[in-house]
């Protein structure tokens, strides 16, 4: 055991500063780079012969439970934008409660790590029963869902241990990425985009590495915040999946009450919560809603609140000009793939506030890594 974890304490902290080298396994052989005559393009073996009829879909279901369905949610816009074909999200357990519609002109997108979560593998039985073409999202290769499915992909993020997900989520949404790529693959207008998402898809391994730089900060942070009661993480557009998957962490390891708000909702009750005391994250790197997220933040600090802004590298004086308790500088990639970087503080927040709290990290207590049962 003592040798899986290497030089880290535990595995969610291996995990966590693994990133590069799991999301390069991810992207490889998957990304082609271009030359004077040829696009960039993106390969995805599994689903090469499938991609016309996704293309073709009435819409697209992604479906997944917890951190996977997260990582659904952060992709949701792009594949939206580059394949113009609707994306609705379903939770597994709430589509089966529902007994939603499925039809045979709609795709539907299985994400899990392990591949085996109960929920989502009923609904899959589900979809399939209703015809709907069937793709998995696994990292597990043989795993019941990925047999299950008519196509997919694999993660290749290779064996994650610690329950609580983190390396699985960024080669999720890494992978979704290149989903949404291979669908607008056939779309001029959206060429330039398409390469420019390419040409930050190759860096990211290097930018993970850049910001998870700032652990020893998040440690600090973690020791400001390691007696609180509650911590909200406000977030919109391609970052509202980080805000929630931000408190899924800190709730899941840390056992601290966290909640991700969608910032557009702010008025409709959270504001009533703010005061000088309660810590409430706000996500605002550079993308079409950082505007809105600056004019959150004055509200918020109209109101006393204590704040943590997530920004942009060199963006501080303008998306908080009044300043904030605190400012932590990520680097700046595409809009759609920042999701990949502004999750990794989040994941050392947590990870250090629940070894300062004394609780068990890899396994916290009642959880377990695959809900095989109902
Ligand atoms: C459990 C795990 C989570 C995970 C979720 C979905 O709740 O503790 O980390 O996100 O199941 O698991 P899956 O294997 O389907 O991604």
């Amino acid at each position: 055991e003592q040798i899986k974890k290497g030089n880290y304490d535990h595995y969610m902290q291996k995990e966590i500063h693994e990133q590069p080298e799991s999301l390069t396994t991810t992207l490889r052989g998957r990304l082609i780079r271009g030359d004077d005559f040829k696009a960039k393009s993106v390969l995805l073996g599994g689903l090469k012969d499938h991609l016309r009829t996704i293309r073709r879909s009435r819409r697209v279901l992604f479906i997944g439970c917890g951190t996977s369905y997260h990582a659904a949610l952060a992709t949701r816009a792009l594949l939206e934008e580059l394949s113009g074909v609707p994306v609705t999200m379903e939770i597994a357990s709430d589509l089966l409660d529902r007994q939603g519609p499925i039809y045979r002109e709609d795709t539907a997108v299985f994400v899990s790590q392990s591949g085996e979560t109960a929920d989502t593998l009923q609904a899959l039985e589900y979809a399939k029963s209703h015809g709907a073409l069937c793709v998995g999202i696994t990292n597990t290769v043989g795993s019941a869902i990925s047999r299950g499915t008519d196509c997919g992909v694999h993660i290749n993020a290779g064996c994650e241990i610690g329950v609580a997900s983190t390396k699985a989520y960024t080669s999720q949404i890494a992978v979704m990425t290149m989903l949404a790529l291979a669908l607008g693959e056939d779309t001029i207008s959206t060429r330039a985009r398409r390469e420019a998402i390419i040409d930050d898809l190759l860096e990211l391994p290097n930018m993970v590495k850049e910001v998870l730089q700032l652990d020893e900060e998040m440690k600090e942070l973690a020791k400001e915040l390691m007696d609180e009661q509650s911590l909200l993480l406000f977030g919109r557009g391609y970052n509202y999946a980080t805000a929630l998957e931000g408190a899924l962490k800190v709730k899941e390891v840390a056992l601290m009450h966290s909640e991700g708000i969608l910032a557009g909702e702010m008025k409709h009750g959270p504001l009533a919560l703010v005061d000088e005391t309660l810590p409430i994250i706000v996500i605002a790197t550079r993308d079409g809603t950082c505007s809105k997220q600056q004019s959150v933040i004055q509200q918020l600090q109209a109101r006393k609140g204590r704040l943590i802004v997530i920004c942009s590298k060199g963006d501080a004086a303008t998306v908080c000009p009044n300043g904030a308790s605190h400012v932590i500088e990520v680097p700046q990639l595409q809009d759609c793939i920042q999701p990949i970087i502004n999750i990794i503080p989040l994941q050392l927040l947590a990870y250090h506030l629940t070894v300062l709290r004394g609780f068990n990290v890899d396994q916290p207590r009642n959880l377990a890594k695959s809900v095989t049962t109902e």
